[in-house]
């Protein structure tokens, strides 16, 4: 064997096309905990259009225990073999391999490959896993038939699942049973899964629209089996939204989810086998918060969605990966805006994207939806892929109107079943079933960074013409300097002085505009639109709904900012406007603090927030989100220079005069919306009630009043819910005191059974604002309750810290930033994957002030100087420190 390479870039324009093809591949596992044996049978035949001439299998973490060439066993000297390899040279055009491999699944801890968890065992493929289980052309265009029979002992796992349909199964002697199965589509070894345990079972059914019945299974650790309801439920719902609204119907005879407490992501779409965390399944009343029960519909769905986008039609490499995320997250968003409240849905994506992918934009790891290079895969599974990559096809669908846009998944459905394609070929497939030429808007894939769009207005009353100009520029990113103007889809109205809508009537245009709200096509770097017909001085409303992942730079004083909050059609802009007043209020309170000056709230902020509370026709949920202030890293991200003290203080003032001035109408609402003696139900109506009923004891406990808390707690003990559960809990972590030490502790006596509340039990101490916080933090790493081998539990203790805990990860001491790189170099040898997200934490250091980016500097130097580090961290640690 070679020694370790150091890592290596993979570039796109390097791309060819495998030399080999596998027709199909029989494996089967001879399954034991520490040692497995797979044997892998692969009919392939060479690739007429392909490069080479050596057959290269990829394979790590394997031993290899024999090698047969069309029966014939292989000497040493007839293959190479490296670390990352296997090269077997002068093979006929069609030939056959048997390769026998042993691998180790309790040793697996990187939880790539087949591993175990608990007493299942299971895998994860996706992107580079199966090179873990067996060598392989690991790629996604390689794409084959599996038949797959599991053999093991049939007390320990009764349970032995894989894709596809099963087609056999049989006892052996020695207390062992075997199963084969049988997955009729050819599909890429990523989606290979295989899972083996002792599992309850929870068993539902589904009809197609062509009357075709599916088994839908779900499949649970069994002191979790009534959690099974909402997922099944959900999966349901899926099945039947990606009928009506894409026309796709499911294509096997079963559909199976396994949940898996040790788990790197959220889940996966093995073909007919998801494998989910089990944070993403789980739910009952009791134990999941509202937002838990949301976002386990919408990855059910995700995934289930998958079967077409991404399954049927995959990636040809890694680089097309948003092929598969951005159009399906696009999907599950409408999905979820379509089972729910839409405006709730956009005002909630919008928010995770900028608060999130905004920040990865501006900061090292920049890449485009369609990256150029990478050097390990795993670190691009990001928001930029995901939810930027969902913003780009939702631009495709305003740009041709959701007819068009159906028109061409349906060609693209057509005709790309069951290959592995490109984005451009995605875009192709949109053009042409639409004559639409989206030629420039393809910079989306190829263009890093967040345009920034400047509009500047100006009404003539005599001629009544209201001019907008918009200039588009966008910043540079990492190897990107110079950037091509995007086509951008501007969404936009206006408004007269009573809120109504005025017409949009362009001045080539004969006709008057028919619509409230139009789409103008911004593709230079500077254009003018001009508006006749305008009666009155109008107030212009952009980028409603959010029509593209841009930043928006207009001028507007607070005045304008609350007229908007209070009159515009668009719900997602009046939660915007009210958004853009809370930052520019804080802002400037930011500027006042700077310079000593004595804090005052304006009037006109608590005017609006009145107004808003004592909207009675408004939605909850609405309400609940206007009244929740921009968070500290987003106000963060707002400055030259993040000054997280400031930042903390004056939100903590806003938070506090808010609540001491509008305690009266808090309280009202707060009455109103809590409804101890309704059962627990979720549906929009009760989960906007709730969140808002929250958001209101959340300004209550500001006030300090020994009432509120008395309020707080008979909440959590009469809560029927963990949403209000854990709402109360929340709160009472940031008063100091012994009434906190009970709640914790009373908390973790209730639910340490159950590790889904246990993480939210280190999670609410991970975000407490007390200044012992990250002591206990580390006390808790050595509780019962935690394990670093886990990856919700670091999520949960230390994610949530460094990332939601801005004031204390900061700490001027740099004992936030000690921490977090000593916990990176620990988990790095355990589960890369894990390690490296962990960093994710360090994104934004340059933005900081001069001490604490030194202090950073000094925590990614300490990480890079490390020996072994995996590609992982390797990449992602240098790139922030170039
Ligand atoms: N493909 C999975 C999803 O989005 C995510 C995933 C990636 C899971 C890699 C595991 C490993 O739906
Ligand atoms: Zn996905």
């Amino acid at each position: 064997m070679n020694a370790p390479a150091s890592p290596q870039t993979i570039r796109l324009a390097d791309y060819t096309v495998p030399s080999y093809l596998v027709d199909n591949v029989d494996l089967h596992f001879d399954l034991d905990a520490s040692t497995t044996q797979v044997t892998s049978i692969l009919n392939m035949r060479r690739n007429p259009k392909g490069p080479g001439e050596d057959c290269v299998l990829n394979g790590e973490h394997l031993q290899l225990v024999s090698i047969k060439l069309d029966g014939r066993l292989l000497t040493a000297a007839e293959f190479q073999r490296s670390n990352t390899q296997l090269i077997l040279p002068q093979l006929p055009e069609k030939f056959q391999l048997e390769i026998v491999t042993e691998i180790h699944p309790d040793q697996n801890t990187a939880l790539e490959g087949l591993y175990h968890s608990g007493t299942l065992v299971c895998t994860q493929c996706e992107a580079e896993g199966f090179r873990r289980i067996t060598y392989y052309p690991d790629r996604p265009d390689v794409m084959a038939v599996f038949t797959v029979t599991i053999t093991a002992d049939k007390q320990q796992w009764p349970i032995l699942l894989s894709n596809g349909n099963l087609q056999e199964q049989g006892e052996l002697e020695d207390g062992r049973h075997w199963v084969r199965w049988h997955d009729p589509h050819p599909k890429p070894c990523y989606l290979f899964a295989l899972v083996a345990g002792d599992l309850y079972m929870q068993q539902d059914s589904f009809t197609t629209i062509s009357g075709r019945d599916v088994t839908l299974q779900i499949y649970v650790d069994k002191e979790n089996h009534d959690k099974c309801d909402h997922a099944l439920m959900s999966l349901k719902q899926s099945m039947r939204w990606d009928e009506e609204a894409y026309g796709r119907e499911y294509d096997l005879d079963v559909f199976m989810i396994v949940a898996v407490n040790d788990f790197n992501m959220g889940a996966m779409e093995n073909k007919g086998l998801n494998i989910f965390n089990a944070a993403c399944v789980l739910a009952s009343p009791q134990t999941a918060t509202d937002n838990d029960f949301y976002t386990i519909q919408s990855i059910v769905g995700h995934e289930y969605f998958h079967n077409w986008s991404g399954n049927r039609v995959t990636c040809r490499d890694w680089f097309q990966l948003s092929l598969k995320e951005g159009f399906t997250v696009m999907r599950d968003q409408s999905f979820s805006a379509d089972l729910n409240s839409a405006a709730v849905q956009r005002i909630d994506d919008v928010d995770q994207l900028r608060s999130l992918q905004f920040a990865e934009d501006a900061g090292p790891m920049a890449h485009p939806v369609r990256p150029d290079s990478y050097i390990e895969i795993s670190n691009f599974y990001t928001v930029t892929i995901y939810e930027k990559g969902a913003e780009v096809v939702r631009m495709i669908k305003t740009l041709l109107g959701d007819e068009g846009f159906r028109k061409g998944t349906d060609l693209y459905f057509d005709r790309h079943d069951g290959q592995a394609v490109t984005t451009d070929d995605f875009v192709k497939a949109m053009e042409e079933a639409n004559h639409y030429d989206l030629t420039q808007f393809k910079r989306w894939y190829t263009q890093a960074g967040t345009p920034v769009i400047t509009a500047f207005y100006n009404y003539d009353a005599i001629k009544k013409i209201f001019t907008l100009t918009l200039q588009q520029s966008c910043p540079a990113t990492p190897g990107q300097t110079e950037k091509q103007p995007f086509l951008i889809p501007v969404a936009m109205g206006l408004l007269d002085s009573a809120g109504n809508s005025l017409p949009l009537q362009l001045i080539d245009e004969a006709q008057p505009y028919d619509k409230d709200t139009r789409v103008l096509e911004l593709n230079e770097s500077e254009q003018t639109f001009r508006f006749i017909g305008v009666e009155q001085k109008p107030i212009v409303s952009l980028l409603r709904g959010f029509s593209a992942p841009v930043k928006l730079l207009i001028e507007r004083d607070n005045e304008e900012l609350a007229f908007l909050m209070a009159n515009e059609k668009d719900s997602f802009n009046r939660w915007d406007a009210g958004q853009s007043l809370f930052i520019q209020i804080m802002l400037s309170l930011i500027a006042d603090y700077q310079q000593n000056t004595a804090l005052q709230l304006p009037e006109i902020l608590v005017k609006q927030c009145a107004a808003v509370l004592q909207d009675k026709a408004a939605d909850p949920a609405l309400v609940a989100r206007m009244l929740t202030l921009p968070s500290e890293n987003y106000l963060a991200a707002q400055m030259k220079v993040a000054d997280v003290d400031a930042i903390h203080h004056v939100r903590k003032f806003v938070k506090d005069s808010l609540a001491m001035q509008l305690k009266a109408q808090f309280d009202a609402l707060y009455q109103q919306h809590n409804l101890p003696n309704v059962a627990y139900q979720f549906n929009s109506e009760h989960m906007g009630r709730r969140s808002l009923k929250n958001v209101c004891l959340g300004y209550l406990m500001a006030t300090n009043d020994p009432m509120q808390t008395q309020r707080c707690l008979k909440q959590m003990k009469q809560a029927d819910n963990m949403t209000d559960t854990l709402a109360g809990l929340r709160l009472m972590v940031d008063q100091a005191g012994i009434e906190r030490e009970h709640a914790l502790r009373a908390f973790y006596e209730q639910w340490q059974h159950d590790r889904q509340v246990v993480d939210k039990w280190l999670t609410v101490q991970a975000l407490s604002s007390l200044p012992d916080t990250l002591i206990r933090i580390k006390g808790l790493m050595k509780h019962p309750a935690f394990s670093i081998k886990n990856p919700n539990n670091v999520r949960a203790l230390i994610g949530q810290f460094c990332r939601n805990n801005p004031a204390l990860f900061h700490a001027k001491d740099g004992s936030g930033y000690r921490f977090l790189a000593e916990q990176i170099l620990v988990l790095d040898k355990l589960n890369p994957q894990v390690a490296s997200r962990q960093l994710g934490a360090f994104n934004s250091w340059r933005r900081y002030d001069e001490k604490r980016q030194q202090m950073m500097r000094e925590a990614l130097q300490s990480i890079a100087q490390q020996q072994d580090l995996s590609s992982d961290v390797y990449e992602i640690v240098n790139k922030y420190l170039a």
